[in-house]
Protein backbone atom coordinates (compact mmCIF):
# COMPACT_ATOMS: atom_id res chain seq x y z
CA UNK A 1 0.00 0.00 0.00
CA UNK A 2 1.30 3.10 -1.07
CA UNK A 3 0.15 6.89 -0.09
CA UNK A 4 0.99 9.37 -2.43
CA UNK A 5 -0.25 13.03 -3.75
CA UNK A 6 -3.97 12.48 -5.92
CA UNK A 7 -4.12 12.90 -9.43
CA UNK A 8 -6.56 13.77 -12.15
CA UNK A 9 -6.88 9.82 -12.73
CA UNK A 10 -7.80 9.43 -8.97
CA UNK A 11 -10.28 12.01 -8.84
CA UNK A 12 -13.19 9.53 -10.11
CA UNK A 13 -12.48 7.03 -7.62
CA UNK A 14 -12.14 9.16 -5.03
CA UNK A 15 -15.54 11.20 -5.31
CA UNK A 16 -17.59 7.88 -4.90
CA UNK A 17 -15.81 7.38 -2.07
CA UNK A 18 -16.15 10.79 -0.42
CA UNK A 19 -20.15 10.24 -1.97
CA UNK A 20 -20.57 7.21 0.12
CA UNK A 21 -19.94 8.37 3.01
CA UNK A 22 -21.27 11.67 2.86
CA UNK A 23 -24.52 10.30 1.87
CA UNK A 24 -24.49 8.60 5.38
CA UNK A 25 -24.02 12.07 6.90
CA UNK A 26 -20.09 11.29 7.75
CA UNK A 27 -18.67 14.48 5.60
CA UNK A 28 -20.05 17.03 3.31
CA UNK A 29 -20.23 15.98 -0.39
CA UNK A 30 -17.53 17.46 -2.99
CA UNK A 31 -18.47 18.49 -6.54
CA UNK A 32 -15.71 17.20 -9.13
CA UNK A 33 -15.12 20.76 -9.91
CA UNK A 34 -13.72 21.00 -6.20
CA UNK A 35 -11.42 18.02 -6.07
CA UNK A 36 -10.04 19.31 -9.53
CA UNK A 37 -9.73 22.90 -7.70
CA UNK A 38 -7.86 21.28 -4.51
CA UNK A 39 -6.77 18.57 -5.73
CA UNK A 40 -2.81 19.68 -5.03
CA UNK A 41 -4.46 19.63 -1.05
CA UNK A 42 -4.94 15.47 -1.67
CA UNK A 43 -3.19 12.32 -1.02
CA UNK A 44 -4.80 8.85 -1.67
CA UNK A 45 -3.74 5.44 -0.48
CA UNK A 46 -3.90 3.03 -3.34
CA UNK A 47 -2.72 -0.74 -3.26
CA UNK A 48 -2.51 -2.67 -6.65
CA UNK A 49 -3.99 0.64 -8.64
CA UNK A 50 -7.39 0.73 -6.07
CA UNK A 51 -7.93 3.54 -4.53
CA UNK A 52 -8.23 2.60 -0.60
CA UNK A 53 -8.28 5.97 1.14
CA UNK A 54 -8.18 9.72 0.73
CA UNK A 55 -7.97 13.12 2.67
CA UNK A 56 -6.70 16.55 2.07
CA UNK A 57 -5.01 18.94 3.87
CA UNK A 58 -6.16 22.63 3.56
CA UNK A 59 -4.25 25.53 4.72
CA UNK A 60 -6.53 27.96 6.49
CA UNK A 61 -4.09 30.42 7.89
CA UNK A 62 -0.45 31.00 9.33
CA UNK A 63 -1.05 28.31 11.83
CA UNK A 64 -3.53 26.66 10.92
CA UNK A 65 -4.56 23.65 8.19
CA UNK A 66 -7.57 21.97 8.37
CA UNK A 67 -7.78 17.80 7.49
CA UNK A 68 -10.67 17.33 4.96
CA UNK A 69 -12.55 14.06 3.38
CA UNK A 70 -10.83 11.66 5.04
CA UNK A 71 -12.27 8.36 3.97
CA UNK A 72 -11.05 5.02 3.83
CA UNK A 73 -12.90 2.41 1.73
CA UNK A 74 -15.29 -0.09 3.99
CA UNK A 75 -13.43 -2.95 2.82
CA UNK A 76 -10.08 -1.64 3.82
CA UNK A 77 -10.85 0.13 6.89
CA UNK A 78 -9.14 -1.49 10.46
CA UNK A 79 -5.76 -1.72 8.73
CA UNK A 80 -3.95 1.11 9.40
CA UNK A 81 -4.64 3.27 6.25
CA UNK A 82 -6.57 5.76 7.84
CA UNK A 83 -3.99 6.59 10.83
CA UNK A 84 -1.04 7.02 7.36
CA UNK A 85 -3.13 8.69 5.39
CA UNK A 86 -3.77 11.49 8.64
CA UNK A 87 0.46 10.69 10.21
CA UNK A 88 1.44 11.75 6.26
CA UNK A 89 -1.06 14.75 6.39
CA UNK A 90 0.37 16.05 9.67
CA UNK A 91 3.98 15.71 8.24
CA UNK A 92 2.99 18.00 5.54
CA UNK A 93 1.82 20.25 7.66
CA UNK A 94 4.99 20.49 9.77
CA UNK A 95 7.27 20.53 6.63
CA UNK A 96 5.35 23.91 5.97
CA UNK A 97 5.80 25.15 9.08
CA UNK A 98 2.12 24.71 10.41
CA UNK A 99 1.47 24.46 14.47
CA UNK A 100 -1.66 23.27 14.09
CA UNK A 101 -4.07 20.79 12.64
CA UNK A 102 -7.77 20.95 12.78
CA UNK A 103 -10.17 18.33 12.33
CA UNK A 104 -14.34 18.45 12.56
CA UNK A 105 -15.51 14.77 13.13
CA UNK A 106 -17.37 11.76 14.57
CA UNK A 107 -14.48 9.56 14.65
CA UNK A 108 -13.18 11.58 18.29
CA UNK A 109 -11.51 7.68 19.13
CA UNK A 110 -9.87 7.40 16.52
CA UNK A 111 -8.06 10.81 16.59
CA UNK A 112 -7.67 10.57 19.87
CA UNK A 113 -5.07 7.64 19.02
CA UNK A 114 -3.55 9.75 16.88
CA UNK A 115 -2.56 12.55 19.59
CA UNK A 116 -5.41 14.79 18.58
CA UNK A 117 -6.79 16.60 21.63
CA UNK A 118 -10.61 18.02 21.88
CA UNK A 119 -11.10 22.08 22.03
CA UNK A 120 -13.76 24.04 22.10
CA UNK A 121 -15.17 25.28 18.56
CA UNK A 122 -15.05 29.06 19.81
CA UNK A 123 -11.87 29.11 20.09
CA UNK A 124 -11.26 28.72 16.52
CA UNK A 125 -11.00 31.46 14.38
CA UNK A 126 -14.28 32.94 12.53
CA UNK A 127 -12.73 32.02 9.08
CA UNK A 128 -12.84 28.37 9.39
CA UNK A 129 -16.82 27.99 9.08
CA UNK A 130 -16.51 29.60 5.77
CA UNK A 131 -16.87 26.52 4.09
CA UNK A 132 -19.85 25.48 6.81
CA UNK A 133 -22.22 27.89 4.93
CA UNK A 134 -22.77 25.27 2.46
CA UNK A 135 -23.77 22.39 5.16
CA UNK A 136 -26.83 21.55 5.95
CA UNK A 137 -26.18 20.96 9.74
CA UNK A 138 -24.41 25.02 9.46
CA UNK A 139 -27.20 25.95 12.53
CA UNK A 140 -27.26 22.66 14.69
CA UNK A 141 -23.52 21.27 13.95
CA UNK A 142 -22.46 17.95 16.59
CA UNK A 143 -19.14 17.60 14.94
CA UNK A 144 -16.21 17.86 17.27
CA UNK A 145 -13.11 20.23 16.73
CA UNK A 146 -10.12 18.25 17.62
CA UNK A 147 -6.29 19.42 17.28
CA UNK A 148 -3.37 18.05 16.70
CA UNK A 149 0.11 20.32 17.74
CA UNK A 150 2.71 19.84 15.06
CA UNK A 151 5.48 21.13 17.01
CA UNK A 152 6.77 22.97 14.45
CA UNK A 153 6.99 26.35 16.57
CA UNK A 154 9.79 24.32 19.33
CA UNK A 155 11.37 23.33 16.07
CA UNK A 156 11.68 26.87 14.51
CA UNK A 157 12.56 28.58 17.76
CA UNK A 158 15.84 25.95 18.38
CA UNK A 159 16.57 26.32 14.66
CA UNK A 160 17.01 30.29 15.33
CA UNK A 161 18.81 29.87 18.48
CA UNK A 162 21.19 27.58 16.21
CA UNK A 163 21.82 30.22 13.86
CA UNK A 164 22.08 33.04 16.20
C1 LIG B 1 -12.40 7.05 10.45
C2 LIG B 1 -11.62 6.29 9.41
C3 LIG B 1 -10.93 7.26 8.46
C4 LIG B 1 -10.55 5.42 10.13
O1 LIG B 1 -9.74 4.78 9.16
P1 LIG B 1 -9.16 3.31 9.40
O2 LIG B 1 -8.20 3.02 8.32
O3 LIG B 1 -10.28 2.36 9.59
O4 LIG B 1 -8.43 3.49 10.81
P2 LIG B 1 -7.06 2.80 11.28
O5 LIG B 1 -7.11 1.36 10.96
O6 LIG B 1 -5.90 3.57 10.76
O7 LIG B 1 -7.17 3.02 12.86
C5 LIG B 1 -6.17 3.66 13.65
C6 LIG B 1 -6.56 3.44 15.11
O8 LIG B 1 -7.81 4.06 15.37
C7 LIG B 1 -8.75 3.07 15.81
N1 LIG B 1 -10.06 3.41 15.22
C8 LIG B 1 -10.34 3.57 13.91
N2 LIG B 1 -11.65 3.87 13.75
C9 LIG B 1 -12.17 3.90 14.98
C10 LIG B 1 -13.47 4.15 15.48
N3 LIG B 1 -14.49 4.45 14.66
N4 LIG B 1 -13.66 4.10 16.82
C11 LIG B 1 -12.65 3.80 17.66
N5 LIG B 1 -11.38 3.54 17.25
C12 LIG B 1 -11.15 3.60 15.92
C13 LIG B 1 -8.23 1.74 15.34
O9 LIG B 1 -8.68 0.69 16.15
C14 LIG B 1 -6.73 1.96 15.44
O10 LIG B 1 -6.31 1.80 16.78
P3 LIG B 1 -4.90 1.06 17.13
O11 LIG B 1 -3.82 1.93 16.51
O12 LIG B 1 -4.87 1.07 18.63
O13 LIG B 1 -4.97 -0.28 16.52
C15 LIG B 1 -12.54 5.30 8.59
O14 LIG B 1 -13.22 4.48 9.50
C16 LIG B 1 -13.56 6.00 7.72
O15 LIG B 1 -13.27 6.31 6.56
N6 LIG B 1 -14.77 6.23 8.27
C17 LIG B 1 -15.89 6.79 7.51
C18 LIG B 1 -15.67 8.21 7.07
C19 LIG B 1 -15.38 9.12 8.24
O16 LIG B 1 -16.07 9.14 9.23
N7 LIG B 1 -14.31 9.92 8.05
C20 LIG B 1 -13.85 10.86 9.05
C21 LIG B 1 -14.27 12.23 8.67
S1 LIG B 1 -13.50 13.41 9.76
Amino acid sequence: MEIRSATVQDVEPMQRLIQHFAQEGLMLPRSDRSLYEHLQCFVVATHEGQLLGTAGLHILWRDLAEIRSLAVHPSAQGQGIGRRIVENLTERAKNLGIAQVLSLTYQTEFFTKLQFATVQKESLPHKIWKDCIHCKKFYHCDEVAMVYYTQTASRIETENALTV
